[in-house]
């Protein structure tokens, strides 16, 4: 729970401290570099990482954009003529982050993209129901019906993308200008280093590795970057002066104009509220690493292969590094930026991981919470409904284990 030393682990040379193994059934999901050990993550993360450069998810805005309307488009059909409506905003979060990801992820192969959305969850589900059951080596190879079930669909998913990704590389390799999704910038990124080191197989990536990147863009960026819209919902109708004054910054940037990223960069507030949101509800709320050899760590020697836990969530609620109020939604703590927010003024803001491994998508989260919030600000005034329970619980990331249900009211 010491901050100091959770980022000397997070930051010490790679290699010392490694990603906790994952258990085989999981394997399906939990995959790309994110996953990997060193070697194999360096060269995935440096041929991913153009992809989410500000500049290339500036192209990415009419994707965001055109999902976001979507959203208020349906919101507005809900509402229809009655002035208030109660609506379970979780499930549409869940929707409209599977759709972002899809399209920028995706581009023009958007249903193919949808469809793998679609699996992963269902993939998801199944190993729920599955960790919940007595772990027998070896079962998960009987062919029992959900196991069954569980073959076809990674099968599904595989050749989904397989053909998606061929398609895309030929393309590619006869001149045609490529488009500024994802996968069309990962397998550029991915084109550019196989020439320079002359061989496919040397310097870029198998089309099996660009499969589990695909994947991993899903299981990464979907499911946190919904949370986090979840608890800012929740929050602002808690404190309907932050949702005033997010309102008013919204106006004062866009009127009732659509939001572009230019726009989105200058906010002030709603940077300060998401940043507030995300440390009292971090989507991951605790991170893993395990020794691969013998380290110091605090004054306390760990043998190889001890695994060491990292509970972001504790940090965040600790009244000594935040101050007696640490409970409290207060979104001026990041007036002056993330590294003076603690009241003892030292980096204790870890929900989007720290050090080389740090998360890839952060700019691409921000980004799309910034834009759908504004959209709906810019229409609908949001309460908490009196049938909301407020209980957060964690299914691998923190989640309203009894939905999210608002009142909205049309602007
Ligand atoms: C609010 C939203 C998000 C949160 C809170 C979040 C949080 C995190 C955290 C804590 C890590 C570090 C894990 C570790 O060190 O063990 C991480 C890694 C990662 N995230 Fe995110 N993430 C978010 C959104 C996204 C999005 C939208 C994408 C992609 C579209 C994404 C892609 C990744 C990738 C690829 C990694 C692995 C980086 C590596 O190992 O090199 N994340 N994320």
């Amino acid at each position: 729970m010491d901050p100091n030393l959770v980022r000397e682990i997070l930051t010490t040379k790679s290699g010392h401290f490694l990603k906790p193994k994952i258990n085989p059934i999981w394997k399906v999901l939990v995959t790309g570099h994110a996953s990997y050990d060193v070697e194999k993550w360096a060269k995935c993360r440096r041929i991913i990482n153009p992809a989410f450069h500000v500049e290339k998810l500036k192209l990415m805005q009419p994707a965001f954009f055109n999902c976001c309307s979507e959203l208020i488009k349906r919101w507005e059909n809900i509402v229809g003529s009655s002035e208030t409506f109660e609506l379970d905003v979780w499930p549409e979060f869940q929707n409209l982050t599977g759709d972002v990801i899809s399209r920028t992820a995706f581009g023009s192969s958007y249903e193919e993209g949808r469809r793998i959305f679609q699996i992963q969850t269902e993939q998801a589900e199944l190993l729920i129901q599955a960790s919940r059951t007595v772990y027998i080596p070896g079962f998960r190879f009987l062919p029992t019906s959900m196991n069954r079930r569980r073959k076809h669909l990674d099968k599904e998913v595989r050749s989904l993308l397989r053909s998606m990704i061929e398609k895309r590389e030929k393309a590619i390799k006869y001149g045609e200008k490529n488009s500024a999704d994802l996968l069309g910038l990962m397998i550029e990124s991915n084109l550019k280093e196989s020439e320079e080191h002359g061989k496919f197989e040397i310097g870029g990536l198998s089309v099996e590795d660009i499969i589990e990147e695909c994947k991993l863009f899903y299981f990464a960026g979907q499911e946190t970057t919904s949370i986090l819209l979840n608890w800012t919902a929740v929050l602002l109708s808690v404190y309907p002066s932050w949702q005033e004054r997010a309102r008013e910054e919204i106006m004062q940037i866009f009127g009732e104009n659509a939001p572009d990223f230019d726009g989105l960069s200058q906010m002030k507030i709603m940077n300060m509220i998401l940043h507030e949101v995300l440390r009292l509800y971090p989507p991951v709320v605790l991170l893993s690493r395990r020794t691969n050899k013998s380290m110091e760590v605090g004054g306390i020697t760990y043998p190889k292969g001890v695994m060491l836990s990292l509970p972001l969530i504790f940090i965040h609620h600790d009244p000594d590094i935040w101050g007696e109020d640490v409970h409290e939604f207060k979104p001026e703590r990041f007036t002056d930026g993330i590294s003076k927010a603690a009241k003892n003024n030292q980096m204790a803001f870890f929900s989007f991981g720290w050090g080389p491994r740090m998360c890839l998508g952060q700019n691409f989260a921000m980004a799309e919470a910034k834009m759908c919030l504004s959209m709906i600000l810019q229409r609908f005034r949001f309460e908490l409904s009196p049938s909301y329970i407020h209980a957060p619980y964690t299914v691998l990331t923190l989640q309203p284990q009894h939905g999210t249900q608002v009142l909205l009211h049309k602007l």
